[in-house]
């Protein structure tokens, strides 16, 4: 075996052609999906302070964006939705032209072969803001599984491609199968939230969502960020419920978690570069601290180093045309 001097490992460090020739991972933007916020009422385009450059669009609004991201070859979205209406059982979420259904028809018409993916939770349409039912202090979870199964449903009567449940409620991903095969949704795909940590990272999304919790937290549901064999359990309960696709989220602070899912299990994994990771990005790029481009392509090629072949970003629009522009 070559030692030094024999072995040089910079021989293959020399130009951009030899690096390029050796390179272990890329992004590319056929692996992103774009986050977009959609708001019920008309004429809405609202920038989120704490998010620069993501926008909360009404229904009526979305053209110019959609056409931005089928043109920028971004393969899918994913939608959150903002009702005008909150109850204490979410049923905006599940109306059949509630805000999120509307959205799905909108932009199937406009470009049906973009994906949209729906995220399927109540914490945007309950007045408490969680993701479940609310009975005394406790999020009941048995009682929270037909209104997800429901809420799926009538996103894919709505059109969507995929549903993406994020809500952390056992045996939901079983639910929501049985719902969508009964009704002849047999050929839609469930990308689940495997591996969703109760995080400090999701405070920008809350205030895009209008979804922070009025009481308590999300510790009795998401995850305890301590835990990695807990993650490994939760994503092999969504695989064996009928998970498609698994995600691990927030993304950043848990590679580690990337990584031994892929190693493990032979599904699609995605991990979702959430609303947290973004702002810091930009904060920081704002006062001059960091080179946006630069780190933010270095932030996607470890999540992709880590393992992961999906990564749902705010970043995709412009990580999309700065790609195009290399
Ligand atoms: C809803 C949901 C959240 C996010 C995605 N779906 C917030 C939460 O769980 O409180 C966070 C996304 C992000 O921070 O970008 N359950």
């Amino acid at each position: 075996m070559a030692v030094f001097p024999q072995l040089r490992l910079r021989r293959l460090r020399r130009s951009e052609r030899l690096r390029a020739l050796v390179r272990e991972n890329r992004v590319d933007v056929g692996d992103l999906i774009y986050p977009m916020f959609v708001v019920e009422g008309k004429g809405i385009r609202q920038e989120v302070a704490s998010m620069p450059g993501i926008f909360r669009f009404s229904p009526d609004q979305l053209d110019a964006e959609v056409e931005e991201i089928a043109t920028l070859k971004i393969p899918a979205v994913l939608l959150f939705g903002i009702p005008e209406h909150k109850d204490e059982v979410g049923s905006s979420a599940y109306a059949p032209d509630g805000v999120i259904q509307q959205a799905v028809r909108t932009i199937k018409k406009l470009v049906p072969e973009l994906l949209v993916i729906t995220d399927v939770c109540l914490c945007e349409y309950t007045i408490h803001g969680h993701c479940g039912i609310v009975v005394g202090d406790q999020i009941d979870n048995d009682q929270t599984l037909p209104l997800l199964a429901k809420t799926a449903l009538s996103h894919a009567e709505a059109g969507a491609d995929i549903v993406a449940p994020s809500d952390m409620m056992d045996g939901r991903v079983k639910a929501i199968r049985e719902s969508l095969d009964k009704s002849g949704f047999q050929h839609i795909p469930i990308l689940s939230y495997a591996a969703k940590y109760a995080s400090a990272f999701y405070g920008p999304f809350r205030e895009a969502a209008e979804s922070a919790p009025k009481f308590g937290d999300r510790l009795s549901y998401q995850m305890d960020y301590h835990n990695i064999r807990e993650a490994l359990r939760e994503i092999e309960q969504d695989i064996k419920e009928g998970a498609d696709i698994i995600m691990i989220k927030p993304a950043l602070a848990y590679l580690d978690v990337i990584r031994q899912a892929r190693n493990i299990f032979n599904y699609p994994l995605a991990a979702y570069n959430v609303s947290g990771e973004y702002a810091m990005v930009k904060a920081a790029a704002k006062q001059g601290w960091l080179d946006e481009r630069k780190a933010v392509l270095e932030i996607l090629a470890a999540i992709k180093r880590a393992g992961a072949d999906i990564i749902i970003t705010y970043h995709a629009k412009e990580v999309a045309s700065w790609l195009k522009s290399v």
